[in-house]
């Protein structure tokens, strides 16, 4: 799920920004929102299923004048990736306090300790009218409110939130403070942006913490069992602290004159570019407070070393790649991104001439890392498979002994992290809640924590001792393409780096430093055969109907896929890394099964499945274990299967009158990966569109996946 709050004073309205629908990938099977009205007490509050637009239309039809509305109110607005509690109007955010909405609140996360909550709250007489987590905290806040009608927002809020076990990333508006908006994170991204009319002065925001502003005594933080038990909640509050407010830091012109500044809130900076670029990104336990123009933020306790100030940094995402441009969709823009993305990743690192690679961010802990006793990468979904791809890499570079780790298994097995231990987590978000919690789970057992990167300013971006951002820019394509080619550069560039004191190695690595150089105008070949694949995958696509070309070809080979629900993929060594990717973009968007085997495997079980139906693609580019490869091929041929092969360019081992191709130019082995996902990205997006799938928001999906 995600949130957006467009703040006072600016005259902007979320349904016509375009800000909430530049969230719907990371959450869409809902949206709704909430916003001050004119007078007192008034609250509109719209929820739809679907994506914004179906919300735009409720809203139209139901209250057309409400761009009027939203004139200088304060608003909150979600669209939502259900967790607890079908998608359905009555889940979606924002939740309410009580029918007159007096409390509002949109969420991103997942509150465990809700069931407690909503226990408590029910024996007090709450009404719950939803199957979420997030409705607890609406109620929770005006049950604090009740019992302290003096209470000031920012308190009520951090008694509320101290009572949250979980992550959130949250926003709360209420009419007895009309507008004021509180935001509050802890493990979800939030980012403030702020706009002043003239050049600001200040580039950053102080942090405050005051000892006693909480009505609560500190040991009623641990939850709402405590809260039961002692029911300390209802202490009277410390009226001294209540009427100490802190001090605002006010946004000033050059010349030091107090600028209006507008606030925007969102868990994602998308969609705030084209309002501002001045960001700032919130610190778990950070409370922000909006109120009047100005800013202050909070701490919910002292305890850390975290920095008392929030840097203003000016973000670098151009709106025009947040957009599609000339293409049908972002995934089909976003692959056909990959010969610059890939350049980007290497911009300024790998150096051709001078034969070396300087990557800046870790610098300062090569030679920590090269002693290490092992490297960890942790990751999940793609970018598993990404570590998947290049661990052969550094193994044969390195000869540090290397695991992949699955996130969310890795921390189910409680697996054992020593202080030598150097563990790489690679993310394109930086947010997915179950590598965050493996990262945290590594800090904690001090060993060494690199970050790999996309999305800059990021929890894992933050939270790691050092790192590498691969500079993708914003992939918004819920299934990851870009992101997959720039972590394999940016992860062959930490490998060869590793080893550039090893004379023994130096060879290979020139000639892997020469493959990376050659990678782009790689891409650019294999994105030349984009119609070819299209055809080609016609004869998966049940609709097959709609492609008359195909069927007056008239051989029995196009029809034999048709209606096939199953397909599999089969590569060896590096290679199955791509198969795994592979099969998972198609499984995302084309929702056709698709299995990843690895060839080797093959005789062992999954041969059974083979018959000339089945359709099977084969990865066959040449590497040292080619003619291994080529076993599988010839018993999946003597079963009578007819395999797509991926080959290299003029490969005469698989004729043309036999097999369906797919050519790929050949280069060093422990890049050939990077050039061999390319036609299954295409693959899996022909196939979806084909069947007539929306690829940018497959169902039930979402691009972020910031809860457990
Ligand atoms: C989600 C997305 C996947 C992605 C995975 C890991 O499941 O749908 O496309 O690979 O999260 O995301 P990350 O941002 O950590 O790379």
């Amino acid at each position: 799920p995600t949130l957006l709050l467009l703040s006072p004073p600016p005259c902007i309205n979320p349904i016509s920004s375009p800000g909430l629908a530049r969230l719907e990938y990371r959450g869409y099977d809902s949206a709704g929102l909430a916003v001050d009205g004119d007078r007192k007490n008034e609250v509109f509050a719209f929820k739809e299923v679907g994506k914004v637009a179906a919300l735009k239309k409720l809203i139209e039809e139901e209250k057309p004048d409400m761009t009027k509305v939203f004139d200088n109110h304060a608003g909150i607005a979600h669209t939502r990736w259900a967790t607890h509690g079908s998608p359905s109007r009555v889940n979606c955010h924002p939740h309410r306090s009580d029918p007159t909405w007096q409390f509002a609140v949109v969420h991103n996360g997942i509150i465990t300790n809700y069931k407690e909550l909503r226990a408590l709250l029910e024996s007090k007489g709450f009404k719950f009218e939803t199957e979420t987590d997030t409705e607890a905290i609406a109620k929770l806040a005006k049950y604090i409110y009740d019992e302290h009608p003096t209470i000031d927002f920012t308190t009520l809020a951090k008694a509320v939130i101290k009572e949250l076990a979980g992550a959130f990333g949250l926003l709360l508006k209420s009419v007895h403070y009309p507008g004021e908006v509180v935001a509050a994170r802890k493990g979800s991204p939030l980012v403030v942006g702020v706009r002043t009319q003239k050049k600001m002065k200040v580039d950053f925001v102080d942090v405050e913490f005051q000892e006693n502003d909480i009505p609560l005594p500190a040991e009623t933080a641990s939850h709402n069992v405590a809260l039961r038990k002692t029911n300390n909640l209802l202490a009277p509050p410390d009226k001294a602290s209540l009427l100490h407010r802190s001090q605002s830091r006010a946004f000033l012109s050059d010349d030091g004159v107090p600028q209006p500044t507008e606030f925007f809130l969102s868990s994602d900076p998308s969609a705030i570019v084209e309002h501002t670029k001045k960001v700032l990104y919130l610190e778990d336990d950070d409370i922000a407070h909006i109120h009047e123009g100005q800013l202050n933020i909070h701490r919910l306790s002292k305890t850390d070393g975290t920095s008392n100030v929030r840097a203003i940094q000016t973000i670098e995402i151009e709106l025009q790649e947040i957009m599609k441009g000339r293409f049908d969709h972002f995934m089909q823009k976003e692959i056909f991104e990959q010969p610059e993305s890939v350049v980007n990743a290497m911009r300024g690192r790998l150096n051709l001439e001078a034969k070396t690679i300087t990557l800046g961010g870790l610098r300062q802990h090569m030679t920590t890392i090269r002693r290490c006793r092992r490297l960890i990468f942790i990751a999940c979904g793609t970018s598993y498979h990404s570590c998947m791809a290049v661990r052969g890499c550094f193994e044969e570079l390195t000869e540090i002994p290397i695991s992949v780790e699955l996130a969310s298994d890795f921390l189910d097995r409680q697996a054992p992290v020593f202080r030598d231990d150097t563990c790489v987590f690679v993310s394109q978000s930086g947010e997915t809640a179950d590598s965050l919690m493996a990262l945290r789970y590594c800090l904690e057992r001090g060993a060494l924590t690199v970050g790999i990167v996309n999305v800059v300013g990021s929890s894992i971006s933050m939270m790691t001792h050092c790192g590498v951002h691969i500079n993708a820019g914003p992939e918004i394509g819920v299934a990851s393409t870009k992101a997959y080619t720039s972590q394999f550069v940016c992860m062959v560039m930490f490998a060869l780096s590793l080893a550039e004191d090893r004379a023994s190695k130096y060879q290979r690595r020139m000639e892997i430093m020469e493959g990376l150089g050659r990678v782009s105008e790689q891409f650019k070949e294999i994105l030349k055969m984009d119609q070819d694949i299209k055809e080609l995958c016609q004869k998966f696509v049940s609709s097959m109907k709609t492609a008359p070309d195909f069927r007056s070809a008239g051989t029995d080979s196009i029809c034999r896929f048709k209606h096939q629900k199953s397909l599999l993929l089969l590569g060896r060594g590096a290679q199955h890394a791509t198969a795994l990717e592979g099969a998972l973009k198609i499984k995302e968007i084309s929702y056709m099964h698709c299995e990843a085997v690895m060839s080797g495997e093959l005789k062992h079980g999954v041969l059974a499945l083979v018959d000339e139906s089945l359709p099977i693609v084969m990865i066959l580019t040449r590497d040292n274990i080619f003619a291994k490869s080529l076993n599988a091929y010839q018993q999946v041929i003597a079963r009578k299967g007819r395999p797509i092969v991926i080959c290299n360019t003029g490969d005469k081992e698989f004729p043309g009158e036999k097999t369906d191709r797919i050519e790929v130019p050949h280069t060093v082995d422990v890049l050939q990966g990077l050039l061999n996902v390319i036609p299954l990205q295409l693959m899996a997006y022909w196939l979806a569109v084909g069947e007539g799938l929306n690829v940018d928001f497959p169902r039930n999906l979402a691009k972020s996946v910031t809860v457990e």
